[in-house]
């Protein structure tokens, strides 16, 4: 055990099922402790993961300083997100957090400050960049499939409801803040993915223009796609469901994400590129380098089509986080990175108040 990474993970909720699982299924890693606010939580996960003789706390503190712990894992809720990060940082802990990471500029700004000083490593959990398909679609722009990018749309189309255990803390506007920032940042982390020419690289906005609207906003009723039924008297939403924006990318690429809590449809995740010399709509392919193609080339991979967390691929991103570990390298979906993710979803919100576009970068 000695001479693997010991990881600490906080928060023993429904993601966290899949921290401990890529964790303990790496061969450099091992879940040496479970931390969470109620002990018959982390239990929970400890016994379903079939841990013995791990260390099981409700005391973040006292995790902490569990013996041989190297790595922790934030799966708390989001409001909680920059104060535990903090603790994990000046502990000397590399750090996984979940999105999104912080809930203010001022949180991001305090983070970024913590992890600075201490040098620790850092991933922001945007998983979706180790999707079977978006590998294999941004390898395709890096190899110049689409020639030079100047479009990309993506879209989170998801009826975040009472469905989910988060849903609580996330769907009030004090602690879930907007559905940009609670699940609309991965369509955000992915459009800033492919916006980016390099392989693994993503590209910083400039400037954001954006509306809200939608329908759910203080309504008590709601849909559950996968039961086919409306519920009645359900704690409602205290922020638009729908958000829609539209980005400048300082390479010149134009970006349109949106976030959309409100359709009455399965799961989706559209993804749309448009370059030079190419497109890729979702798995399809209309590329220059198939000069003898009259239909669109249909890519077999893994979707990202699902909102389960066992789907998501949490394997591919802890893999990596502890190549970057063990590489004394920096993750390109670290801390720094993912404040430009973030910032756009605070932009937006600064564009409702003023009307008018807003100018990035917001932290300096
Ligand atoms: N990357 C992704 O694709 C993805 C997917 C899903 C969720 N997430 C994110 O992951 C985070 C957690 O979501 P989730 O779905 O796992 O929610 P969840 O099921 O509600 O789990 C959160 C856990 O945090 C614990 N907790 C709450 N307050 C706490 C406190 N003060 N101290 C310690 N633990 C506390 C709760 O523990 P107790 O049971 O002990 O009360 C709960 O089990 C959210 O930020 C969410 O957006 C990301």
């Amino acid at each position: 055990m000695a001479d693997k990474l010991g990881v600490l993970v906080h928060g023993a909720g429904w993601v966290s099922t899949q921290h401990i699982a890529a964790f303990n299924n790496n061969p450099h890693t091992e879940v040496v402790a479970v931390s969470s606010r109620k002990l018959t939580s982390a239990q929970a996960r400890a016994d379903e993961a079939e841990l013995e003789g791990i260390g099981l706390y409700d005391d973040y503190e006292k995790a902490l300083a569990h013996d041989g712990v190297d790595i922790v894992c934030v799966c708390t809720p989001q409001q909680l997100h920059a104060e535990n990060a903090i603790a994990a940082a000046e502990a000397g802990k590399h750090i996984v957090v979940e999105k999104p990471m912080g809930n203010s500029l001022d949180e991001m700004r305090a983070m970024r400050s913590a992890v600075r000083e201490t040098g620790v490593k850092t991933i922001v959990s945007f998983v979706l960049r180790w999707n079977p398909l978006f590998e294999t679609v941004k390898a395709m722009v890096a190899d110049d499939a689409l020639g030079k990018v100047y479009a990309v749309e993506t879209d989170y189309q998801h009826d975040i409801a009472s469905w989910w255990t988060g849903y609580e803390d996330a769907r009030k506007k004090e602690t879930g803040i907007s559905a940009f920032l609670t699940g609309g940042c991965h369509a955000i982390d992915s459009m800033r993915w492919f916006a980016a020419q390099g392989e693994f690289e993503a590209a910083r906005a400039t400037e954001v223009f954006a509306y809200s609207g939608g329908y759910r906003k203080g309504l008590t009723r709601e849909y559950n796609y996968i039961a086919g039924e409306w519920t009645d008297d359900v704690p409602p939403l205290e922020y638009d469901d729908y958000e829609i924006a539209i980005v400048k990318f300082d390479n010149g690429v134009v970006g349109k994400v949106s976030v959309n809590y409100g359709a009455i449809m399965p799961y989706m995740f559209p993804l749309q590129i448009f370059g030079d010399k190419g497109t890729v709509k979702d798995n399809r392919v209309w590329s220059h380098k198939y000069p003898g193609q009259n239909d669109w080339v249909t890519i077999p991979a893994i979707l990202p089509e699902s909102a389960d967390v066992a789907h998501h691929p949490f394997q591919g991103q802890m893999d990596h986080f502890v190549e970057c570990i063990q590489a004394d390298r920096e993750s390109h979906c670290n801390l720094e990175d993912a404040i430009h993710t973030h910032e756009i979803a605070f932009a937006a919100q600064e564009c409702y108040e003023t009307g008018r576009p807003v100018q990035l970068p917001l932290l300096d």
